[in-house]
């Protein structure tokens, strides 16, 4: 078989980060003469791109590896050759043990080094077994990985500008899967940016798993900000809506609270990640900030961007958590109020301090904690978007709905828009006015799709609430 006739599946699973370094990689294997397909049972070559951040998270990933061995064997028997790839966090993680755990993986790739998967594979396909490479390189990987190709893209696309923490909350995994702390060049992103733009992208995520500690090299050769370089992405004329996640409260400079208030391109909405309403497990977490810092914050987003919508994480049950604690967390989502959330139970990671930690929570309370929590969430998020009904706000359409003639697209609070209108419309941004709400999307009616098109675009004031969704 000739190496241009190899198909390639990417199962991701985890955050938005796995999604643009699934990209990445396909992007790079397709260099090197794949292509991709929609099933694992059509591929020559499966990739599991995974995520550690919770025990159920990693497991999937086993059982995911279970089914491969099945398909793998019936294969073989038919003398054709799969190639069996774990990247992401758990290949990060647990490296050589997954290969002892699941004899049927031929190679473990950590997020560091997807700039030499094309190599990697291309020796597990002569036959080499047990190839491991899960390095914390020096330098810059993206700089290795080759460049967005021009093709055509959905309207939205992520890309990663920081990536790793230093941070060390106790229950966290990152800051040893992903590593320290590393943010990308602004020349380096504004040339990805504008690729991504010539591709027919309208609205570009930055990512990095604490986004607002950017402090990448700035155009003059001095450390920018996030701020800085938003107003710099701001810049390129055809993108119209910038967006960034995930934030730390502590990171939430002055300079990018001001632009939420300031740029019209960045949409008003906010992940900002609380964890814990008591500051005993505030604390406890090496959250390094307090309650009352969190809904001071809270307080001068909405000074500077008054409708912003809010979203948050949230983990019950964490070591010690007592009831008055759990109290204090469902106090501060009624006092923040918002617009979507994620909630955990706290899932002990191996490695982690908070794992050794005595005083565990029975899973009972845990589960009742979060039931009683994503209640409240589910409330606050139907609020936001009922508060959303009967007014008009610009939509990005990214994609054809499921009913004939249906479109989806996003409000710039991030929820997801249904709206009748012709697929001319995928990748505009279109004035609609909202009709409905549900619990986890907008109805709504296009204006005038010949004389709305908008860029940016920002609503009037007056929300509160969004979308509650488990990880
Ligand atoms: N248990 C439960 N939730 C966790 N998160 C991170 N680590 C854990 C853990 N050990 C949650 C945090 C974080 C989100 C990405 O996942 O809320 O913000
Ligand atoms: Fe994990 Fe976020 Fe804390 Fe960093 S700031 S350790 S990524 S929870």
């Amino acid at each position: 078989m000739t190496k241009a006739a190899k198909k390639l599946f990417i199962r991701t699973f985890g955050c938005q980060m796995n999604v643009y370094d699934a990209e990445r990689m396909s992007e790079a294997l397709c260099e090197a003469g794949y292509s991709s397909v929609d099933t694992p049972e059509a591929a020559d070559l499966i990739v599991l791109n995974t995520c550690h951040i919770r025990e159920k998270a990693a497991e999937k990933v086993y059982s995911e590896l279970g089914r491969l061995k099945q398909l793998k064997s019936a294969r073989a028997g038919e003398g054709r050759a799969t190639t069996i790839a774990v990247a992401g966090c758990v290949a990060q993680a647990e490296g050589r043990e997954i290969l002892s755990r699941a004899p049927v993986v031929d190679l473990v790739v950590g997020p560091q080094s997807y700039h030499r998967i094309a190599d990697l594979i291309a020796r597990a396909e002569k036959g080499e077994r047990d190839i491991i490479d899960i390095e914390f390189p020096e330098g810059d990987k993206f700089k290795h990985l080759p460049a967005r190709p021009a093709r055509a893209r959905a309207a939205s696309a992520f890309l990663t500008v920081q990536e790793g923490c230093d941070k060390f909350c106790t229950f966290c995994v990152v800051p040893y899967t992903r590593g320290v702390e590393y943010s990308r060049s602004v020349s380096e992103i504004v040339e990805e940016a504008e690729r991504l733009a010539a591709s027919g992208v309208r609205e570009i995520t930055l990512l990095g798993q604490n986004v607002n500690a950017y402090h990448g090299e700035g155009e003059n050769g001095a450390p920018s900000t996030l701020a800085a370089l938003l107003r710099r992405l701001a810049q390129i004329p055809s993108i119209g809506r910038l967006r960034y996640t995930t934030s730390h409260p502590r990171d939430m400079s002055a300079d990018l609270i001001a632009l939420h208030g300031d740029e019209e391109k960045v949409m008003p909405y906010l992940h900002l990640p609380f964890q814990a309403g008591s500051d005993r497990i505030l604390a406890a977490m090496n959250r390094r900030h307090t309650r009352a810092d969190y809904l001071d914050l809270v307080k001068r987003i909405r000074l500077a961007r008054p409708d912003i919508a809010l979203s948050t994480d949230i983990i019950v049950g964490f070591p010690g958590e007592s009831d008055a604690e759990f109290e204090a967390t469902l106090e501060v989502v009624k006092q923040a109020e918002f617009a979507q959330a994620y909630s955990f139970k706290f899932s002990p990671r191996p490695g982690t301090p908070a794992a050794a930690m005595e005083n565990q929570v029975a899973d009972e309370i845990k589960s009742a904690r979060l039931q009683e929590l994503q209640a409240l969430l589910r409330a606050q998020q139907s609020a936001f978007n009922g508060a959303c009904a009967g007014r008009k706000m610009p939509v990005l359409f990214e994609r054809s709905g499921r009913r004939p003639g249906q479109l989806v697209g996003r409000s710039p609070y991030l929820q997801a828009v249904h709206a009748e209108g012709p697929e001319t419309l995928i990748g505009e941004i279109i004035e609609v006015d909202i009709i409905g709400a549900g619990p986890n999307s907008l109805e709504g009616n296009i204006v005038s799709a010949s004389n709305t098109r908008r860029i940016g675009g920002r609503a009037g004031p007056g929300d509160a609430g969004g979308r509650v969704e488990a990880r």
